[in-house]
């Protein structure tokens, strides 16, 4: 049984966000709201809740909006207060840190090359032991994802664990698909992982999605790493590289996994989230009576 607990947690925010252009020519990807939370407020929001001690945000200089959204806005908070809002300055004080805590770290990728080079611009920055990291643009509702995994992890044979979900075989090829020997409740022990594969080459249809607890071994993988799948720094070979000296498992969350990295992904969130809220509720289904009267006509 390990003993060292996960304290950091990795937050890669440095991306181009290419998919949502022109959306993401000012405003970061991770800035993008589902209804009216943005991408990165859900993740801090699952890492607080998993009792992470240090946040590192890994950014660019242009996505210095990220840094805003997440610091305390004292002025802001003033304006609020003098203008008779002072439950909303209270708010934005509780879903924020204070300048100069140690609990947040902003790193600064300059070049976005790749996943992997990502994490290893956090390397100065994190605690001892393992680490999570965090996609914002995977968004998992539901029970906190990587408060199951740091559950989970204490009692895996493992040093790396990543997050899986069953996919259809024809989406095999969108994914990092876990090569798994052995299933234990929700931890499925592997032997490896392969990128992308063909249907009919997929060892599995456990597929690898944003949320990583990694063994602190990784950041010697990184740094030894040369360019791989699109001439970036894959977290993926890092973490098969790890797999045979620190072990390998996937962890089946309980949550649902949503791609807001995609327009389909970010529109299926928010109509799901829409769904369950009341003042949302009557705009849904004024969308579907029309939509279905449009149908019918
Ligand atoms: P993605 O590949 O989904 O994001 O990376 P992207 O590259 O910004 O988006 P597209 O594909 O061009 O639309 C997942 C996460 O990793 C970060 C991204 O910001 C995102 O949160 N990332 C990616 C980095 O921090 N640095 C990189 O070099 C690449």
């Amino acid at each position: 049984m390990k003993s060292s607990a996960v304290r950091t947690a990795i937050f890669p925010v440095a991306g181009l966000g290419t998919r949502f252009l022109p959306a993401t020519k000012a405003t970061p990807k991770e800035l993008l709201p589902v209804l009216d939370t943005p991408l990165i407020q859900y993740a801090i929001d699952e890492a607080q809740a998993a009792g992470i001690e240090r946040m590192v945000f890994v950014s660019h200089p242009s996505k210095a909006a990220i840094e805003r959204h997440v610091m305390d806005d004292v002025r802001l908070r003033s304006e609020l207060r003098a203008r008779g809002k002072p439950e909303l300055a209270a708010e934005l004080k509780e879903a924020s840190f204070p300048v100069g805590s140690d609990e947040v770290v902003f790193a600064m990728q300059n070049e976005p090359l790749g996943l992997g080079h990502a994490v290893a611009c956090a390397r100065d920055h994190v605690l001892p032991g393992p680490v999570a990291v965090i996609l914002p643009d995977d968004l998992i509702l539901g029970e906190g994802c990587i408060g199951e995994m740091i559950e989970a992890y204490r009692n895996v044979p493992a040093g790396h664990l990543v997050a899986t979900m069953q996919v259809a075989a024809r989406e095999t090829r969108k994914y990092g698909i876990l090569s798994v020997c052995d299933q234990e409740g929700r931890v499925l022990r592997a032997d490896g992982m392969v990128e992308k594969p063909d249907p009919d080459k997929a060892p599995s249809r456990d597929a690898v999605v944003g949320r990583y607890i990694l063994d602190g071994s990784v950041f010697d993988d990184l740094s030894a790493q040369t360019p791989g799948a699109g001439g970036e720094i894959q977290l993926t070979d890092a973490i098969a590289r790890g797999a045979q000296r620190v072990g390998l498992a996937g962890f089946r969350f309980s949550g649902q996994r949503f791609d807001c990295g995609s327009k389909a992904g970010m529109l299926r969130a928010t109509l799901h989230l829409a769904a369950e809220d009341p003042e949302c509720e009557e705009v849904l289904q004024e969308i579907v009576a029309s939509r279905s009267s449009a149908l019918a006509a």
